[in-house]
Formats: C-alpha cells, sequence, structure tokens
C-alpha cells in the first residue's frame, strides 16, 4: 500500500477525495490492491470539529490535529500540504526529514528565504517532492499545450493568460490570505504565471503595472496588476492578476502562433481552436474555427496525485519540482518589482 495523510482540510479535502479517485479508478482497472493502490490513510486539521466531520464522511479514522503527530507514523508514506501558504515550508522541511513523499500546494512559499530553504530540503531528500501547479492538470489548458506542442498553431509568438477572482469575501474574513506578501500575483496570480512559464518558457524580463481601486481601503497593496513579459525565444506575453474583479473567476487565456490561435479558459465546456490554411483557391489563407469540447474540471486534484503517485512508483522526476514552483514565485516577485519602481525587472532564477 501506498499510504498518503493530507495536511490542511479547505482545499485538501479535495485532495483527500482526488488520491480516492485515483485508488478505485486503479482498483477498477484491476490493479493488484497489495502492490499499488494509494490509500487516503490519515488526515490532519487544527480545526477538530472540521476534522472529525471530513473524518466520517471519508472514511478515514486516523485524525491529527498536530501535523507532526501525523508524521510520527512509519506507515505513512507521503503528505499532501494544503495549509495555509505561511506554513508550506515548516512542513516541508518535517515531512522531508520525516522520510516522507510530499506535494505541496502552490504557490510554494512567500518569501524567498523560505522558497530557498524548501528547495535545499527537496533536493537534499532522496524522497519525491512536487508542487501542486494545478493549471498543469487543467483540461482545457493540458489539451492548449499538447496541440502547441503537436505544431497546431505553428511557431507561438504571443501569450497571455489572466487570473481574475473576486477575494472580497476572503478579505472580509480577515484571514492569512490578507498578509501582504500573500497579495494577489503570488496567491493566486501564480497560477496565470505558471502557466505562461509551462506554454512559453521562462520571461526574461518583466514590466509591470498595479492599480488599487477596487480594494483601496481593504489591502495596503494593489489588487490588480498587469505585466508585459518578454521571453529570450522571441515570444511575448501579458499576465493580469487580479484579487478585485466583479466577475465570476476565470483564468482566460489566448495563445498565438504563426499558424493558428487558441482560446481556453478553467470554467467553459469548450476551446477555441482557429487554424490558417493556404489553398489554390484562397492563396492568401483562411482562417478556420473549431470549437473542442472540454471537461470543467478547474482543480484536477485526482489528475495532479496521479502525476505524483506515477512518479513516486515509477522512479521518474516529478512534473513540478520544487524548483518549478520557486521559479514560478520569482517571476510574480519580479511582477510586483517591477510594479512598485516602474522598470523593467529580470526574474531571479533558482
Ligand atoms: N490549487 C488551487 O487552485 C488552490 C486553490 C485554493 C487554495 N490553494 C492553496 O491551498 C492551500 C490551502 O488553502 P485553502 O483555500 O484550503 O485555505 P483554507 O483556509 O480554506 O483551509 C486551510 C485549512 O488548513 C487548516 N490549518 C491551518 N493551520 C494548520 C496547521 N498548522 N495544521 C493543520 N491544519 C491547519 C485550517 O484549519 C483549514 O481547515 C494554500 O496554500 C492555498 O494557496 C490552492
Amino acid at each position: 500500500m501506498f499510504r498518503v495523510g493530507v495536511i490542511g482540510l479547505g482545499m485538501g479535502k479535495s485532495h483527500a477525495i482526488g488520491v480516492q479517485k485515483v485508488a478505485a479508478a486503479m482498483a477498477e482497472k484491476g490493479t493488484d490492491p497489495s502492490q499499488d493502490i494509494p490509500e487516503l490513510y490519515s488526515l490532519c486539521d487544527i480545526n477538530k470539529d472540521k476534522l472529525r466531520k471530513i473524518g466520517e464522511e471519508l472514511c478515514v479514522g486516523d485524525l491529527y490535529e498536530d501535523y507532526g503527530d501525523m508524521l510520527a507514523d512509519p506507515l505513512l508514506d507521503a503528505v499532501i500540504i494544503a495549509s495555509p501558504d505561511q506554513d508550506h515550508r515548516r512542513m516541508a522541511e518535517d515531512a522531508l526529514a520525516a522520510g516522507k513523499h510530499v506535494l505541496c500546494e502552490k504557490p510554494l512559499a512567500l518569501t524567498r528565504e523560505d522558497i530557498e530553504a524548501i528547495v535545499q530540503a527537496a533536493d537534499a531528500s532522496d524522497k519525491a517532492f512536487m508542487v501542486g501547479q494545478i493549471c498543469r492538470f487543467t483540461p482545457g489548458f493540458v489539451r492548449a499545450k499538447k496541440l502547441i506542442d503537436e505544431g497546431a498553431i505553428g511557431e507561438l509568438s504571443y501569450v497571455e493568460s489572466e487570473y481574475a477572482h473576486d477575494y472580497t469575501a476572503i478579505y472580509n474574513a480577515g484571514t492569512w490570505r490578507s498578509d501582504p506578501l500573500r497579495n494577489g500575483v503570488v496567491g493566486g496570480g501564480c497560477h496565470a504565471v505558471d502557466l505562461l512559464r509551462w506554454i512559453a518558457g521562462d520571461p526574461d524580463q518583466v514590466m509591470a503595472y498595479g492599480t488599487h481601486k477596487t480594494f483601496a481601503d481593504v489591502t495596503p497593496y494593489d489588487d490588480t496588476h498587469i505585466a508585459i513579459l518578454h521571453f529570450p525565444n522571441g515570444v511575448i506575453g501579458k499576465v493580469f492578476c487580479s484579487i478585485s474583479s466583479r466577475r465570476s473567476y476565470t483564468m482566460r487565456s489566448v495563445f498565438y502562433g504563426t499558424k493558428g490561435t487558441i482560446i481556453t479558459d478553467n470554467t467553459s465546456p469548450s476551446m477555441t481552436l482557429f487554424t490558417y490554411e493556404t489553398d489554390p483557391d484562397h492563396p492568401d489563407g483562411k482562417i478556420r474555427e473549431t470549437q473542442i469540447p472540454i471537461d470543467i474540471n478547474s482543480h484536477n486534484a485526482a489528475g495532479e496525485f496521479e502525476a505524483f503517485y506515477d512518479a513516486v512508483r515509477t522512479g521518474r522526476p516529478v512534473d513540478t519540482p520544487a524548483v518549478e514552483g520557486a521559479n514560478t514565485i520569482a517571476v510574480c516577485h519580479a511582477i510586483i518589482a517591477s510594479s512598485l519602481t516602474g522598470r523593467p525587472v529580470t526574474p531571479d532564477y533558482f
């Protein structure tokens, strides 16, 4: 058995259900249960009532209020860290020191110091460490990446993505998310930044602006940023990160290439593919538009866990090692720095 524990039962509940879904799918395929099937084995949350309720709901009896006690169990193989961002470092370090494989929620951490410490701990460990960059498992983005890699839109020229969310209730609740270090670019915008890094590579320069209209009385920092990105391969891009958008949540994204364009997001049932074709009747070319059906699954926790577990099982590298999460936050930090200084900034990659 591969025994998995989950720390933090907000988003962590989706991860816990994701583990159970992967186990159920493997059992259905006839995988030998004594060999390979993962088990949602233990849960941890400082909120006792929530812990008991979710334990009952998911039929998990091993419940902990202290993650240190959970890590002390020698039968536990892996943990999913879904605690507040500020706790990722100590939990990641402790879990690796206890000999557990780790899947850690994004953002990897909020400060450069904490990020560096996690990267070092992950590098020094012989256990798998993966940061959960969920957009790399979101069906519309997975399909877009595959089409781009197959050459469906030719060579990339311009990419854009946005993280538009309304955090009013979150800020009114005054939780850990109100930490100025956990601003909209790092906290949520990291999704859009990571998506563009995955699609187009590492930008070598960013130029950003911020504004502070909607949450003027709520946060001491800008709630909305726009950044222009330059990539070394000649691709240019734009990322919009807002936690005060008066609209339903979206990560609308557009990828332009020399032979076509893809428009997709994380909440629509289809994506649009434009392709440019020439033939003797259309020497100047014509644009063909195709609608491709897409499953809506903006938090594909099962897909993410499946990839993590596959890496552990086969010994292959994880899809997103600590340094990937670290470099995504390096770009986020460059965006903030540029918006504050009014100058272009080169991300300080790890
Ligand atoms: N991938 C995504 O799309 C996505 C979406 C939302 C949140 N997140 C990330 O997931 C993590 C959790 O966010 P959330 O939305 O679930 O937050 P949340 O506040 O809703 O839930 C956090 C949970 O952790 C528990 N907790 C706090 N301190 C703890 C501790 N020391 N030990 C054990 N449990 C503790 C809390 O009681 C709470 O139940 C954050 O890193 C966040 O950035 C990712």
